[in-house]
């Protein structure tokens, strides 16, 4: 490979030429049958995954942000209901809270993992939340009552689910996992003592099946997990007009149905998922090593818990926006997740968070940086990434030390 070629931050089309055959079948026989809506290709697909997810039901939908709404409005969010989750997001989390009725309010993230703190959510219910004359937990914040929670696992890693689950089951809250960048993400259960799958440990996750996450459709597509049977079927009827049976609506729903192109890609690419997975890991791996002599440069943490599957692989430096600007000159694509945390956009001025609510969000969101990642990365191209990251960072130190130098000298 030549020293200057690009480097994309994804490369799907390397995934799909090596499943050219397989994917073009699906197109083939969906065109055969012309069977585009629901049928048998969305039920296995949907068995497999609740398989691959080790949850007892999988119901596949349009988008991770339909799963996210569905999710919310079967496990009974009703309107005005307060639900917790973390700024450092995607806004579909949050977008999906209002969509269903819900109104959301925040906790900061932890340093290390990124994910929901779980002492600032014990934090929040302690001393943010009373309790009113029936019971009921009630935020200071908006006087509404608080009843669920979103840990978000992000970039691929869990959150701490068991300290999560702990205060859950003490303040009596609903855990629904926005799983949607963590296909097959693993957490060490200290209470079950083994290690469980995103997606099996809240009343329900959402998944996205977006082109770029780890497992990606070829459009729009999504997933609720979930181990309760009228979860699985309260999701069936909102993605499908409230109907059980044909033109026989028991309430209001929503098209958000996955179709049976979107669900035959899926289940061809989730035969590989745990293979891309460990690939990725690999990967994550071969970064940490080689920057590890670095001190400009910070790494993802694995806590012992955790077997994240690194859906993104994200640095934190001091020179952030420099260096992507660097990198993309050297024809080396990176991302940014997320440049402005959700209390700080325009959408949810309404909030009226205060600067500085979230100390620890706007301190890293200001220095993280995602560097491609994905099975098809190969060495050479990881030790390339690595040298212009760690050039950079060189020339930032010493280019002051060397101008210094130039001016007395000269
Ligand atoms: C954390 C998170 N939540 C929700 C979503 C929404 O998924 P979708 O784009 O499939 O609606 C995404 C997708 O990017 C996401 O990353």
């Amino acid at each position: 490979m030549s020293t200057n070629s690009i480097i994309p931050f994804l490369d799907l089309g390397s995934t799909h030429a090596e499943l050219k055959q397989e994917l073009t079948d699906v197109f083939h026989k969906a065109l055969t049958t012309a069977t585009f809506i629901g049928g048998p290709v969305v039920e296995e697909f949907e068995g497999a995954f609740a398989n691959f997810c080790d949850a007892k039901f999988a119901v596949g939908v349009g988008s991770g942000t339909d799963a996210l709404r569905f999710a919310l409005m079967a496990c009974g969010v009703q309107s005005g209901d307060v639900v917790v989750t973390v700024p450092n997001t995607f806004i579909a989390t949050t977008e999906a809270i209002s969509q269903a009725g819900g109104l959301p309010e925040f906790v900061d993230i932890d340093e290390r993992t990124y994910n929901m703190a779980p002492q600032k959510l014990g934090e929040y219910l302690e001393s943010q939340c009373k309790r009113d004359a029936s019971g009921r937990l009630i935020s200071r914040r908006s006087g509404r009552p608080v009843n669920t929670v979103i840990p978000v696992h992000l970039y691929g890693q869990t959150a701490d689910m068991d300290s999560i689950l702990d205060l859950a089951e003490r303040y009596v809250l609903i855990v629904i996992e926005d799983a949607c960048q963590a296909h097959g993400a693993e957490y060490f259960s200290r209470r079950h003592q083994r290690w469980m799958k995103a997606g099996s440990m809240g009343h329900a996750a959402a998944f996205s099946f977006y082109p770029g996450k780890n497992l990606g459709a070829c459009g729009e597509a999504g997933a609720v997990t979930t181990n309760d049977a009228a979860v699985a079927q309260k999701i069936k009827m909102l993605r499908d007009h409230g109907q059980a049976k044909k033109y026989y609506h028991d309430s209001e729903g929503y098209n958000g149905r996955l179709d049976a192109v979107q669900a035959g890609i899926l289940h061809v690419k989730l035969a590989h998922l745990a293979k891309w997975n460990a690939q990725r890991r690999e990967r994550a791996k071969v970064y940490k090593c080689l920057f590890a002599s670095n001190r400009s440069v910070v790494t993802p943490i694995e806590p012992s818990w955790s077997r994240p599957v690194y859906h993104l692989y994200v640095i934190r430096t001091e020179l952030r926006d420099a260096m992507a600007a660097d990198l993309k000159g050297k024809g080396i694509g990176t991302g940014i997740h997320y440049p402005v945390p959700l209390q700080h956009q325009k959408a949810y001025a309404w909030l009226q968070y205060q600067a500085g609510d979230f100390p620890v969000c706007d301190e890293v969101s200001n220095k993280i940086l995602s560097l491609p990642m994905y099975p098809q990365l190969t060495s050479e191209q990881q030790a390339r990434v690595v040298r212009e990251v760690l050039h950079f960072a060189q020339i930032q130190v010493f280019q002051p030390v060397a101008s210094e130098f130039a001016k007395l000298a000269g």
